[in-house]
């Protein structure tokens, strides 16, 4: 006989909850987004996100190559009264969807997230976070610890059926320089993606990138190039371009659009409005919404309901559970109660389009790396393994970002040969080195966590040094840890992360699912290829000119930053 169970109670709590939900799923047929009816699905959206605190005077700010980064966050979906109150005001919008930039996942977003869901508004959610919570921009990575947060905020939000997409970066590419963060932000949305199928999540994967220099094409193809498994499903494009009383000509949106004109995702404004002229009127919602756009475009995200720290604001404070809306709010209420996008091309015309779009290098500025080149997986139970066993000497472990940026700096210079001491092999184990100038593969440790890189650099420099006592010390930032279950030397310490490596070999599926271990392949460990990418460097012309709440996303991990000048510097010496 069937006895009734815990699961039967949870399908059916899921079933009341879809019952009383407003918002219908949607699925990503190719370019296009569709409701469960299969109506064609349009983002009509807001930014809604309280700014931070901005200090362009701080380490965080020089960390991240100057680009203006909020030192903490508010979590706008845990503040249940701001936004009950808000949703009052989005009715009046007439919006579909908002935009959140910052989440804890440590928090309950329940009543809020229920309460959007009831009156029928979606969320794109980003999973990366200010400061140390996001691939840097100045020395992109991909790491254990990020993934791991990003799972975290998927854990928090993947059950609300209103939950429309994550988000995995926010402007993480700024600027010609730093496209060789590209193969990293592509590789986290490989382990998104695979997590949320293993978690039986639709939700889909996006990316909002700035419309600046010459990257943004390149970098729009190449992050929905490929393999639907690497590929982002909803790719956002931050556009100021119209303003004042312009047209779908002159504002420049026509010829913008024309570059993506064979973009394989669905495409939308992940930030939209006017950042120069002050009287925004909002005519621009007009042609996103018509067919003058909505073969390629499905829709935007209005900058911004709360006043970023530039202004923009559709409400005049950003504090307070119910701030005032003014003029600006009332003039884009107005377009969006008329915007409505067309229905086409139908659901059957749609799945008749390709769904992906072939990788090639692009004949302008930038020689990314295909699908192939991709960074390697962080291989989490590797990573502890070696945490456990290889580290004699480590850093304290409330130490900040910062710190360990510094010490990462100066151990690996004593290591490299540059250093007054000339001892080591250098930091090669640590290297990400998925950049325009290396043709090594990246080092084994490269996915692990800052502090498990920074504990290699201090071990390998204390065994070096003889385990001489005052070589584990960095000025009251490191401890001896059980020093004599560790390896003694150098050559130990490489040894036995090999051996961590094997007996945990790289295995997505069981990393993800958090299944125990059936993998026994010997495959190499350090996987991966290093990246063709030999891009020039072209300056781009919008880059810093915004400074807004939503530019929240970058990394602080200075070590990353430091590591690079050392890291560059021995790509010179190798040349
Ligand atoms: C979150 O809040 C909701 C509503 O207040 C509550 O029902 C739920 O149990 C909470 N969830 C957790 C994990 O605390
Ligand atoms: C960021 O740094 C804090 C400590 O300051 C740490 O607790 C957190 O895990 C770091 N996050 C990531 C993703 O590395
Ligand atoms: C996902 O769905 C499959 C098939 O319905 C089911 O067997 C599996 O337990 C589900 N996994 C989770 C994490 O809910
Ligand atoms: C709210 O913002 C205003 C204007 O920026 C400021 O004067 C006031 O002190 C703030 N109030 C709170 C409670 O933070
Ligand atoms: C899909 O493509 C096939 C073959 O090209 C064509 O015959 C069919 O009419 C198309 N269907 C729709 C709905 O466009
Ligand atoms: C730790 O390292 C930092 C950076 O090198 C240094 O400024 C600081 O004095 C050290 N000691 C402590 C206790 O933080
Ligand atoms: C993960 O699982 C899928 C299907 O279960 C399989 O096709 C794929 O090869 C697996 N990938 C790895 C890396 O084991
Ligand atoms: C990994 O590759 C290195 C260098 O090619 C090789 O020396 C080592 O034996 C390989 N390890 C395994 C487990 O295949």
């Amino acid at each position: 006989m069937h006895k009734f169970t815990i699961l039967d109670l949870w399908a059916f709590v899921s079933l009341l909850s879809s019952v009383f939900s407003k918002t219908l799923p949607i699925q990503r047929i190719g370019r296009y987004l569709y409701d469960s009816t299969g109506v064609r699905f349009y983002i009509k959206g807001v930014a809604f996100q309280k700014p931070g605190t901005l200090n362009p005077s701080s380490a965080e700010h020089s960390a991240n190559g100057g680009f203006p980064e909020p030192s903490n966050f508010i979590d706008s979906l845990a503040d249940t009264a701001a936004c009950l109150n808000a949703i009052k005001n989005f009715k009046q919008l007439a919006i579909n969807t908002i935009r959140v930039y910052s989440i804890d996942p440590t928090k309950n977003h329940t009543e809020c997230m229920n309460a959007l869901d009831e009156a029928g508004i979606y969320v794109i959610a980003d999973t990366s976070l200010p400061l140390n919570g996001s691939i840097n921009r100045a020395s992109p990575s991909w790491d254990v610890s990020l993934m791991e947060q990003y799972f975290r905020q998927i854990d928090n939000l993947k059950s609300f059926p209103n939950l429309l997409a994550f988000n995995v970066g926010n402007e993480i590419v700024t600027k010609q320089e730093n496209m060789n963060a590209a193969p990293f932000i592509k590789a986290s949305v490989r382990e998104t993606k695979a997590y949320l199928k293993s978690v039986n999540s639709s939700a889909l994967v996006s990316y909002a990138s700035t419309d600046g220099g010459g990257y943004t094409i390149d970098l729009a193809y190449y992050l929905t190039c490929g393999e639907p498994d690497t590929s982002v499903d909803l790719y956002g494009i931050n556009v100021y371009r119209w303003c004042g009383d312009s047209n779908y000509q002159s504002s420049g949106y026509a010829a913008f659009k024309d570059n993506f004109q064979a973009l394989s995702s669905a495409l939308y404004m992940s930030e939209f409005g006017c950042d120069t002229a002050p009287k925004r009127l909002w005519t621009e919602v007009e042609a996103i919404y018509s067919s003058l756009m909505s073969d390629l475009w499905s829709g935007g995200s209005a900058f911004s309901y709360y006043p970023s720290l530039q202004g923009f604001g559709l409400t005049t404070t950003s504090n307070g559970s119910d701030p005032q809306t003014n003029d600006d709010f009332t003039r884009l209420a107005k377009q969006y109660s008329k915007a409505k996008g067309p229905n086409s091309p139908t659901i059957a015309s749609a799945k008749n389009l390709s769904t992906t779009s072939t990788c090639t290098k692009t004949p302008g500025r930038v020689r990314l790396a295909t699908d192939a080149n991709l960074p390697p997986a962080p291989n989490p139970d590797a990573c502890t393994c070696v945490d456990n066993t290889v580290f004699a000497c480590q850093v304290r472990p409330d130490r900040s970002p910062a710190i360990i940026g510094e010490l990462l700096d100066f151990a690996c210079v004593q290591l490299g040969g540059d250093g007054i001491y000339k001892v080591g092999k250098g930091c090669d184990a640590i290297a990400s080195r998925l950049t325009t100038r290396s043709k090594d593969p990246p080092g084994i440790l490269s996915t692990c966590s800052p502090q498990t890189k920074l504990n290699y650099a201090l071990s390998q420099y204390y065994r070096y040094q003889g385990s001489s006592p005052l070589s584990c010390d960095f000025y009251g930032n490191a401890t001896i840890e059980n020093e004599n279950n560790k390896p003694k030397s150098g050559a130990e310490i490489e040894q036995a992360i090999a051996k961590c490596f094997q007996t945990h070999p790289p295995a997505l599926n069981r990393t993800l699912a958090r299944q125990p271990s059936s993998a026994t392949s010997g495959k190499n460990s350090t996987g991966g290829t290093p990246s063709k990418t030999g891009g020039k460097q072209i300056s781009s012309s919008r880059e810093g000119a915004k400074i807004s709440a939503a530019n929240h996303d970058c990394a602080i991990q200075q070590l990353y930053i430091t590591l690079s000048v050392v890291l560059s510097a021995y790509g010179m010496l190798i040349k």
